[in-house]
Formats: structure tokens, sequence, C-alpha cells
């Protein structure tokens, strides 16, 4: 099942992105060096980006400008699977361009837009230009105000396209959000608004809508009559490092549940898109979001369960609890993990439960999707010494070792009749030459050819907060959240969550 049947690895050719400036705010960040940077010189290793490319870096200390190209590019080399060569250090140093100054003085952009303009004549980019805001969430709103009173997202004015990608957190409640895509919808289309998604960037993530929509087979027993239930895990081995200022006033739920659980669910669960347009597909993924049956008071007590990290120990090395995390508040109840059970209200997975659980400091990290199949309608080896037959399972891996697998049921070999269960493996290594990446080369090399596909519409963020809001509130007329032992799979409550509907969680 691991070879391509159709020869051996290939990569359809790709066509060079638009010309354009790729405006870097907060480019002194960790995020631009250990990840967006080399992206882009992974899409330039693999032909995707245009001979008419430049990098416009913003950052707020002037005393970081003299040095920043070089102190990119040696934090970048560190994240390469080959090492930059001198050509690419001179493609990148001979494109870059850096403005200094504070994102809420409307100064910066008119400095901006001089630069733009010298970069652009200086590199042929026309007039496209792709502005990513890697800064704290609070400056999403005022960066976006900035541009928009500055003139600089005007495609009219400016010959060419203007596109902003926003980082996650897309907003810390339903309200924040809601702000936010006011703030952004007041100066931007929501065609020119890329709210990225990181999860959307894997391979298997998007595989998983190939799979499902480009073979035949899946698709007829994908519903009610065939699966039992799905399970989706979202597990980290690491704590919060040193998150623990952002991650003690989000917590699991907001961090992972509302954004990246929601679109594997979605993309699980959702209908076949009319086309793979970027409308159709994230009208499908939506839909899904709209169906997951409203959390009452009731159904919180019952079906979600949170808990906090405890000291333990992961891969036999010990580690400290939550509490003694730094940045943590004294008596947090942040949790650190979610489990919950909910139900899609619609004609394909009504009474399907879809299980799904994310934590911290569990025992392995490791992000799957598993369909649970109905148990065979008869049992014709009551009479031998087959006692119960096992489920098939397909569990579809995120990480690592991105691949899909098939569980089924064999005959032992011998005279005896004896079942036990197999898997059909799927690589995704053994089966494609691997490609470097940093998980952000796809979303990048999608927003500077206008491809919003793999990014949240303003409504989908909104209807994930919907869901998750009165958990929220819930949570907060509840006492504290137990604690599960740094390097389990989390608290007992959850696993009784699932012994209570006679199923039990997989041990990926
Ligand atoms: N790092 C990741 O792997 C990752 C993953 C997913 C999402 N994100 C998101 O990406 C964004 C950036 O993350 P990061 O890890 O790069 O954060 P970071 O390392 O703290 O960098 C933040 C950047 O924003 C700048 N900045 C902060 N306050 C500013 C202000 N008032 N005015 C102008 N610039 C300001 C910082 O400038 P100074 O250098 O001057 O402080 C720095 O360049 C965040 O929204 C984060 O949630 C990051």
């Amino acid at each position: 099942m691991s070879t391509p049947t159709t020869g051996p690895s290939r990569r359809a050719p790709i066509t060079p992105a638009d010309p354009a400036v790729f405006v870097g705010f907060g480019a002194s960040g960790d995020l631009t060096r250990r990840k967006l940077v080399p992206a882009l010189i992974n899409l330039r290793r693999a032909d995707a980006l245009p001979a008419g490319f430049a990098f416009l870096a913003v950052i707020r200390q002037a005393d970081v400008g003299g040095t920043l190209a070089e102190d990119v590019l040696r934090t970048a080399d560190e994240h390469l699977d080959t090492p930059l060569t001198d050509e690419e250090r001179g493609w990148f140093l001979g494109r870059i361009g850096v403005v200094v100054g504070d994102v809420e003085q409307p100064a910066l952009y008119a400095d901006i837009a001089a630069r733009l303009a010298e970069l652009q004549a200086e590199h042929g980019t026309g007039g496209n230009a792709l502005f990513y805001l890697a800064t704290p969430p609070q400056l999403f709103a005022p960066i976006a105000a900035g541009l928009g009173q500055a003139g600089l997202l005007d495609e009219a004015a400016a010959g060419g396209w203007r596109r902003v990608i926003v980082e996650k957190p897309f907003g810390s409640d339903l309200a924040s959000a809601q702000a936010l895509n006011r703030a952004l919808a007041a100066v931007l289309n929501e065609r020119q608004i890329y709210r990225i998604d990181h999860y959307l960037g894997k391979e298997t993530v998007q595989n998983l809508m190939i799979f499902r929509f480009a073979n035949s087979i899946f698709e007829p027993i994908w519903n009610r009559r065939y699966v039992d239930h799905v399970q989706i895990t979202v597990a980290e081995s690491d704590g919060i490092g040193s998150r623990g200022g952002y991650y003690d006033a989000a917590g699991a739920l907001r961090d992972m549940v509302q954004n990246h659980l929601f679109m594997l669910l979605a993309l699980t669960a959702m209908e076949p898109p009319i086309s793979f347009d970027a409308d159709a597909v994230r009208d499908e993924r939506l839909k899904v979001l709209q169906a997951i049956a409203p959390f009452t008071r009731a159904m919180v007590q019952r079906d979600v369960v949170r808990a906090q990290y405890a000291s333990g120990r992961v891969k036999d090395v010990p580690v400290k609890g939550y509490p003694q995390e730094d940045r943590v508040a004294a008596g947090s109840t942040t949790e650190t993990f979610v489990a919950l059970r909910l139900q899609i209200e619609n004609w394909r997975w009504a009474g399907v439960p879809f299980y799904l659980r994310t934590g911290k400091r569990l025992a392995r990290r490791v992000s799957e999707i598993a369909v649970h199949f109905r148990q065979p309608p008869f049992m014709m080896f009551r009479d031998t010494g087959v006692r119960s037959l096992n489920c098939n399972v397909l569990v579809i891996r995120v990480q690592p070792e991105e691949g899909i697998t098939l569980h089924v049921d064999a005959k032992v070999p011998g005279q005896a009749l004896d079942l036990e269960t197999v898997a059909m493996d799927f690589k995704y290594d053994d089966a494609f030459a691997q490609t470097p990446s940093t998980g952000y080369e796809t979303l990048l090399y999608d927003a500077l050819t206008g491809d919003q596909t793999l990014f949240h519409r303003a409504d989908s963020t909104e209807v994930g907060w919907q869901v998750v809001m009165p958990i929220l509130e819930a949570w907060q007329s509840q006492p504290a959240p137990p604690c599960y032992e740094s390097g389990s799979w989390g608290p007992e409550e959850s696993h009784e969550l699932l012994e209570r509907d006679g199923r039990e969680w997989r041990r990926p």
C-alpha cells in the first residue's frame, strides 16, 4: 500500500507565485526567523518564488535594524534541512529592506509606503504586496487600520493585489473575534484576508480531502450507517515552555480546540464541496461547525473534561507541574487538557459521537483522526473459538509519521480459528520523496497565489467561538480542574467519558 502505483516519487511542476513584496511585521520575532524565512527559502529552492520578489521587514527597535538581515538568516539557516548557500545569502540580502517604527504611529506607514515603492521599482514586483502580521495579537487590528489609513490596502491605487495574513490567536472569545473581524472588514475585503492556521499547512490535513473525495471506496461508508464514532487526538508531550504568559490566559480550549481540532473535525465530517474552489470548500467546512449541537450547561458537565498537568515523567525525564511553570498565576485554573464529546446534527452524522481530546505533557506527541467503524452486523463465528470481533479503525496520522493506517481483523495462521488485528499502513515518507518543510510553505505559496482554501473565513472563526463559549462560561462557575500526571494520557475523567458509552480511547 505504501508505493505509488503510477511510478516513482514524483512532484508536479510548480508555477512560480506572483511577483510581490513580502512585508513582515514582527520580523525580529521567533516566527519569522524559525518558520517564515526558512519557508520562503524552501519555496525558492522549489522554484515556487518569482524572480520579482523582495522582503520588507518592519521592526520597532532601531538598534536591531543594522544586523537584522544577518540575524534572521543565521536562525533561518538552523531551521533548513540543508545549509544556506552563498548564492542564497546573496539573494536574500540583496532584496531585504528594513523599516523601523511603532505600529501605532501613522508615520510608520508613510515610511513603509516609501520603502515599498523603492523595493517594487528595484525588483520589478508590480503593485503586489503580502502583509504578514507576525506580532502579538493585540496589534493585528491597529496594523490593519494603519495600513488602511495610509492607502496601502487599496488595490486600485496600488495597481496590484494587497493581501494580509493574520496570525493566531484569532480573538480570545466570540466578542473579540467579532471585533477583530469588524476591524479587518473596515479596511479589507474578505478575499484580501488570510487567517492562517498552521495545522492546515500539513500534508496529511490537506490530504484528508483528497483521500475522501479523490477515492471512491471511502465516501459510501463515511456516514452514520457504517461509522460507530470518531476520535480526534492532538497530544503534545511538551509543556507550555516559555509561553506561560499567553497560555495561562488562554488554555487548551482556546489555544487548540476552537481552531485546530475544529478544523480537523470539519475536514473529516464535511460534505463533498461542489468544486475545489476556496469558498466551495470553506462553505462545507462552515456547515459542519454550524451543525455541532450547542453545549448546554448539563452537557458541559457531562461531556466536557478539563484538567491541568501535575509533575511526572515524560519519556523518562522528570518534569514539573503546570503550577510550577514560569509566568503561571498562583492558583491558576487554566486547563492544559480538554476532552469532549460532541454531536454533529445533520443527515450524515446524526447519532455518531465525535470525541476530541488535546493536552500538553501527555505520553507522546501525536495528532491523529481515528474513524471507528461499526461491528459486523452478524457474528457468524459464534460456534468457533472466536469470542468477539474488533471494529475496523481507519487512522489518519497528522504527525509524526504522516500517513494512513487501516486496522482489519485477519486469521492467525494455523489450524485453530483465531483472529488478530493487523494494520495496512501507508507512510508519506515511504511513498513520496520528502520535501523539506517548516509547515508554512504551502500556506505562503497559496497566499502569494491568491488561494484562500486553507485559510479561515470570518464566519468560521466566529462559529468556532460560538461553539466553545458555553463551555468557557460554564467553567467559570465550576471548581478548579482536576490534575493528571505528566506523561500519562490525561485524567481518569477523560477515560470515563468514553467508558460511559462502552468505548475507549485509542492508545496511539
Ligand atoms: N512562533 C511560532 O511558532 C508561532 C506559531 C503560531 C503562531 N504564532 C503567532 O505569531 C505571532 C508572532 O509570534 P512570535 O513567536 O514570532 O512572537 P515573538 O517572538 O514575541 O515576536 C513578536 C514580534 O512582534 C514585535 N512586537 C511586539 N510588540 C510590538 C509593538 N508594540 N510594536 C511593534 N512590534 C512589536 C516584536 O518586536 P521586538 O523584537 O522588538 O520585541 C517581535 O518582532 C503571534 O501572534 C503568535 O501567536 C507564532
